[in-house]
């Protein structure tokens, strides 16, 4: 999809559609009353307001038809002036996008400019918006006319000259959107297709050209680095497990290591899900993964000057004659033994591994993200994954990185409370805990065994990362959750110091 900014006036709109916004209790803007003139809509939009038909109620959207082009105006309401932010700002884009769609292949929107603070950070989020919104995923669908249409064209009007900053808004915000859709395209792909070796060939042929460092381990390379915990998950598969590390960025620095959970299919193993609705949407379980793998995208096409390590443990949890067992010990690649007691919480299981390999880096920060538990949804549904930290820096620098992007995390406790309860009988931890209760937390503190000296935090994405249905700018099922937030937290970043 190609978007410009070009300066000009309403009439010389040239695209299908013409979207504009309208503050609640504002009336017209300028933009819109241009429209209502007598040789246009005739005071149609005037009528509208009197009639309270048209109030800028925050997501109203309607459609007025011209004759010549633009064929159509949207006006989208925008909400009361006070209320507005950046998340606002891009949900409407992705509706207004999604409207015009419906109308034709092109649009001009000027959503963009109707609060002039930061003109290349508007551009950004109503790029983002859009390219989000229209995402969609019609890779196996045969028929034509179960494709959504494609929009060619849309174009950011420009009536304040401000060309330059715009088109730098445009530029970053395009390159984090396509991003965030090519995670959203591997997660979206079912588990014959995405399989351990699959998704780390993809990792190379996404992050190569961008002058990545892709470096694949095979088993036996799994096995030489003493990564028992990782092995163990992918004992019941017939495919083979992949550790997927990636680089980015000058060499001397000190990395930031993202780790993401890259379980390409999650049957549970033998604790196996039940009932079936349960595993129904299991290929999504490397959602993890393909945020780093789309994040660190991102942050190479933006050339962010930061060192990123990415680390991806990929595997199946399946059930053959060889999975591994209820009851099992295994010894991950830090020494800590393990007490598997049920196989279903596989994620904590290579997480730790990828963890232990993280801290021999000497990194400033590890930041892991995964879908890890059923109980973060059952907390923070679908609208904020679980934030888990005891680093009050690593804390604030992801909560502002989430208000910034609209990748909304909440922070849920970590302490010493709840360590208690995977203590095992057998073995130095269990791999769930004692009782049923706070799920979510006894996964983070399973993890924390494995950081032991680095700044760490971990991001529960089980809820955010597939949707039940379509949200403004999120489709149904990948939502392509914490790209944003991890470009964001590098593009930010300062030195750590200690
Ligand atoms: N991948 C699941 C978590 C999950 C569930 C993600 C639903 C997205 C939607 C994870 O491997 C898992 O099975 N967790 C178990 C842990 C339990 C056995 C301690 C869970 O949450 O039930
Ligand atoms: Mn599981
Ligand atoms: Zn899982």
């Amino acid at each position: 999809m190609q978007i410009d900014v070009l300066e000009g006036i309403y009439t010389d709109i040239k695209t299908d559609s013409l979207v504009l916004g309208l503050f609640e209790d504002e009336g017209l803007s300028p933009a819109a009353k241009y429209l209502d003139e007598p040789s246009r809509l005739q005071g149609l939009l005037t009528r509208a307001v009197q009639k309270k038909q048209l109030t800028g109620e925050y997501k109203q959207l309607k459609v007025y038809a011209l004759a010549g082009k633009p064929e159509h105006v949207i006006l989208v309401g925008m909400g009361k002036r006070s209320q507005f932010t950046h998340e606002r700002l891009r949900r409407l884009a992705g509706i207004s996008a999604k409207a015009a769609r419906q109308l034709g292949t092109s649009y001009t929107t000027n959503l963009h400019t109707m609060i002039l603070t930061n003109p290349s950070e508007q551009a950004k989020s109503v790029t983002m918006g859009t390219v989000l919104g229209l995402y969609q995923f019609s890779k196996y669908k045969t028929n034509e006319k179960d494709k959504q249409k494609i929009v060619d064209c849309v174009v950011l009007l420009d009536t304040e000259k401000q060309k330059a900053e715009f088109a730098r808004g445009v530029n970053d915000g395009h390159a984090i959107a396509d991003s965030v859709n090519l995670s959203r395209d591997l997660v979206n792909t079912p588990a014959k297709d995405l399989t351990p070796k699959i998704f780390a060939q993809e990792a190379k042929k996404i992050l190569k050209p961008l002058g990545c460092s892709v470096d694949v381990w095979d088993r036996r390379d799994i096995e030489k680095k003493g990564m028992h915990a990782l092995l163990g998950v992918s004992l019941g598969s017939e495919e083979e497990p992949q550790f997927i590390v990636i680089e980015y960025g000058p060499k001397k620095q000190k990395p930031i290591i993202f780790v993401g959970k890259g379980v390409t299919f999650d049957t549970g193993g033998l604790s196996i899900k039940y009932p079936y609705t349960a595993m129904l949407d299991m290929k999504m379980d490397m959602a993890g993964g393909a945020a780093v793998i789309g994040a660190v995208r991102a942050i190479a096409s933006l050339k962010v000057q930061q060192r990123i390590i990415g680390l991806i443990p990929a595997t199946e949890n399946a059930i053959n004659g060889k999975a591994q067992k209820p009851g099992d010990i295994v010894k991950a690649m830090n020494g800590t033994t393990i007490e598997v007691l049920n196989t279903d919480a596989e994620g904590r299981l290579i997480l730790a591994d990828a963890l232990s390999y993280a801290e021999t880096l000497q990194p400033q920060a590890i930041i892991d993200i995964a879908t890890l538990t059923g109980a973060c949804m059952g907390a923070l549904g679908y609208a904020n994954s679980g934030l888990f930290t005891r680093s009050d820096v690593l804390r604030d620098r992801i909560q502002s990185a989430a208000k910034a992007t609209g990748d909304q995390v909440w922070q849920l406790p970590l302490t010493d409370d709840y360590t208690e309860t995977i203590k095992s009988d057998v073995a130095d931890i269990r791999n769930i805990g004692k009782d049923n209760f706070a799920g979510a937390t006894t996964g983070a503190v399973f993890l924390e065994k494995f950081v032991t000296k680095t700044p760490w935090a971990h991001l529960d994405i089980a809820g955010p990362a597939f949707l039940p249905d379509e949200r403004e700018y999120n489709p149904k099922g990948a939502s392509g959750a914490m790209v944003r937030l991890l470009t964001e937290l590098a593009q930010r970043w300062e030195p750590l110091d200690g």
